[in-house]
């Protein structure tokens, strides 16, 4: 993908293009965003399954770890992995991407998983950061859309309040 695709991507679509199209364009398994709520991360919208994890406390999991060090993480083997929790039982590698605010604080996070090990190299994180900075220049207007969207991917219960 070139390096305009995404903007404009996002431009015309907003997150759930975004997302469809790397997902698409890499043929990855499954992508999602959660939402940092206090001291949780919500599932907020995925594409390519039901991902069980959906409310994962920051410092627990990858995606806890990547909100709490407030930096990309990748793993190339799931099943080296001491803090992974597992959503699918093919994911052999993930990448976990903050979205962050003005003030480095965690606003929520992009997570990509695949079934093949070592999926993710330098492209594939520097395209992932890439939509992360733009949902983050975006945030004030996307958050409140994520939850309701058709993709939506926590019930009311889990909703925002
Ligand atoms: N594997 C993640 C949980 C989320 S699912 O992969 C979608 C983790 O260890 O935090």
């Amino acid at each position: 993908m070139n390096s305009k695709a995404l903007p404009e991507t996002f431009m015309r679509g907003g997150a759930e293009a975004l997302l469809a199209s790397l997902k698409e364009a890499r043929g990855y398994d499954w992508i999602g965003i959660y939402v940092k709520k206090g001291d949780y991360l919500e599932l907020a919208l995925e594409l390519g399954g039901t991902a069980s994890h959906r409310k994962i406390r920051v410092g627990e999991g990858i995606c806890g770890m990547a909100a709490k060090a407030r930096q990309t993480v990748v793993v190339q083997d799931v099943e080296q992995e001491p803090n992974y929790l597992a959503c699918f039982p093919d994911t052999r590698s993930e990448l976990v991407v903050p979205i962050l605010g003005p003030g480095q604080e965690v606003l929520g996070e992009i997570d990509v998983d695949d079934d093949q090990m070592g999926r993710f190299g330098l492209e594939e994180r520097e395209e992932l950061e890439q939509a992360a900075s733009l949902l983050s220049q975006d945030w004030e207007k996307i958050k409140p859309n994520l939850f309701s969207n058709s993709y939506g991917a926590a019930s009311p219960a889990e909703g925002p309040k």
